[in-house]
């Protein structure tokens, strides 16, 4: 049997027809889009063709949107460059405990310039209470920031709710959305939102490319600094076969696909909580990403878990501490209540639109007989 790539979550391979539209972009049409002969305007209009077409994804203007390198930089620029910008308003932020690195990661660095970070408390399930959020709101605070849908346990925040209460209280509005984009329904308009990050290579693009939608008349200060590229907002000549990938890839998912991964990860969830003694669901059993299956298994390691089902050609994730190569295991399972004994044997099984169900029989049937021999030889059961 061929491998089994059960981590869409991490990343995903790129879709055929995404590599095909980005091909002429490497060696024919290389053109820079800032030049004004016909080799630049041609690079122009698939910049902002791509531009329009991730823009409509989101309900958003097409001026909106910035490109960027990904995730990590979209969120960095939202947080740094909304801080950065708004000093004079306040100094004090809201986000949560289970953010991705790469949104608590700034707020360390902006905590050391002075600015106040409030991380907001999850349920069980990774649920931010929005009326905790709204006690949480000062007369200094620039924004709250908000992972919508969690990358490790899959739970979908209620975004309508905090967005109201925002918009009402004049706060931005930021949403990590690169798990979610395109699994769910994001409209900046209906929403609230001030500002989104999305990345591309978790819908079947490359990697290395992103975007931040910033709202019109939001104040963000640039990160990177040089031409006047993206509204000045993000210098550097724009990566043209990654955003034409980045936005072939947006325009081609359909509701079909998020259809396939719902009914994958339930087949997963249910088979595996019903077969396997001792295995609990974590994060929320509705509200959660059509992506994402994490449990936790009593008694074992989710690294020796993750090694033996590798052996058997079962690509999976965890979020115990050793794979994390961090000593403590997950912040964002800590986060929703769960000790850390039990943290250590979480697994996240994360199928995409190339799986199938024999695929997951085989995996459920793997993972069945690895559960069983490590419990046989663990200490703590
Ligand atoms: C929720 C979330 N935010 C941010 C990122 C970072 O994105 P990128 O890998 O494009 O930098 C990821 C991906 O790892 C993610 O899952």
């Amino acid at each position: 049997m061929e491998k089994i790539y059960l981590d869409n979550a991490a990343t995903t391979p790129v879709a055929r027809e995404v590599l095909d539209a980005m091909m002429p972009y490497f060696s024919e049409k290389y053109g820079n889009a800032s030049s004004i002969h016909s080799f630049g305007t041609e690079a122009k209009e698939a910049l902002e063709d791509a531009r329009e077409k991730i823009a409509n994804k989101l309900n958003a203007n097409p001026y909106e949107i910035v490109f960027t390198s990904g995730g990590t930089e979209s969120n960095n620029l939202a947080l740094k460059g909304a801080a950065l910008s708004n000093r004079k308003k306040g100094n004090h932020i809201i986000t949560t405990k289970i953010e991705h690195g790469s949104v608590l990661k700034p707020c360390k660095w902006l905590e050391k310039l002075g600015f106040d970070v409030s991380y907001l408390d999850v349920d069980e399930y990774g649920l931010v209470d929005p009326e905790n959020f709204e006690n949480s709101i000062r007369d200094e605070t620039i924004m709250v920031s908000v992972i919508h849908g969690n990358n490790e346990i899959g739970t979908i925040q209620d975004i309508d709710e905090i967005g109201k209460i925002a918009r009402e209280k004049e706060i931005y509005f930021h949403i990590d959305a690169c798990q979610s984009f395109t699994k769910t329904g994001i409209n900046v308009e209906t929403q609230n939102l001030d500002m989104v990050t999305i990345n591309s290579h978790k819908i079947y693009g490359p990697k290395g490319i992103g975007a931040l939608y910033i709202r019109e008349g939001v104040k963000v200060d640039p990160l990177i600094h040089g031409g006047g590229h993206e509204r000045k907002l993000r210098a550097g000549t724009e990566n043209i076969p990654g955003i034409v990938g980045f936005a072939k890839a947006a325009e081609i998912t359909t509701p079909g696909d998020v259809e396939k991964m719902r009914e994958l990860r339930d087949y997963l969830i249910k088979r595996i909580i019903n077969e396997i003694p001792n295995s609990n669901l974590i994060g929320h059993p509705q509200k959660r990403l059509c992506n994402n299956a994490n449990f936790t298994f009593k008694f074992i390691e989710g690294e020796s878990m993750l090694m033996l089902l590798d052996q058997a050609g079962i690509c999976v994730s965890t979020g115990s501490a050793c794979s994390s190569h961090a000593l403590k295991p997950s912040h964002v399972l800590l986060a929703t209540g769960i000790p850390p004994e039990d943290a250590h044997g979480s697994l996240r099984l994360s199928p995409g639109k190339y799986n199938t169900l024999e695929e997951m029989d085989y995996t459920v049937v793997n993972l069945k007989k690895i559960v069983g021999r490590l419990r046989e030889l663990s200490p703590f059961k």
